[in-house]
């Protein structure tokens, strides 16, 4: 485990609908739809979305939309709230990841805290998890959090590794990689699965694919990013031919 070719892809789109949003929703495009095929196409093994509580980018007719056309697994991204629960209980992703959720937070800043949040977490997860759903919670790389995820009684926990993305100290960034790779051991030998995500590029998924017992990264925004700079000439060439 851990090793190439055996880590499966969560491709978050959720800056697909960002696109979306910016205009009102008015354009029919970029379709969703698509795009999640399109993903799929590429080797995506899951389609990862946040549905956020202002509805920044994903709506609730995306979550409907792609629950019922993707052919990969959906990995719906919430937080842990009465009302996401209903929808996820509507809807049957077969991963939700709980996240914590700030509202002028400009993405994730950082890992559910399982101790100021044990209630709710434990009420998603008895309610979602007979349905067939199963749980992974977003954690910062702490032993204390992930001794807590499986006490919660949690599938998987997915590491943030956006803080190690973002450390320059050469010292302070190997550390930051010795507390993920401690908790992800620990997270494997209480049996939960390790995934990972956040901030995540090419340089650091040649890095981060090392992660002990790692089966599973979920990726967004470089890919997005990618995915523009390799498409704008095309479509530029698009536009010039009618002019
Ligand atoms: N995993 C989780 C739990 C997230 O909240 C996000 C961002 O929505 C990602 C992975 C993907 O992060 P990025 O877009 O930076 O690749």
């Amino acid at each position: 485990m851990g090793r190439q070719g055996h880590i499966r892809l969560g491709v978050n789109i959720d800056h697909v609908a960002t696109l979306r949003q910016v205009r009102g929703n008015t354009t029919t495009y970029p379709d969703m739809i698509k795009i999640m095929n399109l993903a799929i196409r590429g080797g995506a093994d899951q389609i990862t979305i946040h549905l956020r509580e202002d509805r920044r980018h994903i709506q609730e007719f995306d979550v409907l939309n792609i629950t019922r056309d993707s052919t990969v697994d959906v990995n719906l991204e919430m937080g842990a709230n009465e009302v996401m629960t209903k929808i996820a209980l509507k809807y049957l992703p077969a991963w939700v990841c709980l996240v914590p959720e700030k509202r002028a937070e400009l993405t994730t800043e950082g890992g559910l805290d399982l101790f100021r949040s044990e209630h709710r977490v434990r009420r998603v997860i008895s309610l979602v998890q007979p349905k067939g759903i199963e749980v992974s919670l977003f954690i910062e790389p702490s032993l204390r959090q992930v001794e807590q995820a499986h006490a919660l009684g949690a599938d998987a926990c997915e590491f943030h590794t956006g803080k190690w993305v973002l450390l320059q100290d050469k010292r302070a960034k190997q550390k930051e990689w010795r507390r993920l790779c401690d908790a992800a051991r620990l997270c494997h030998e209480l049996g939960m699965r390790v995934h990972a995500g956040h901030g995540l590029d090419v340089p650091h998924v040649k890095k981060v694919r090392q992660l002990p017992y790692l089966v599973e990264l979920n990726i967004g925004h470089s890919i997005i990013c990618d995915a523009v700079e390799k498409g704008i000439e095309n479509s530029v060439k698009q536009m010039k031919s009618l002019l």
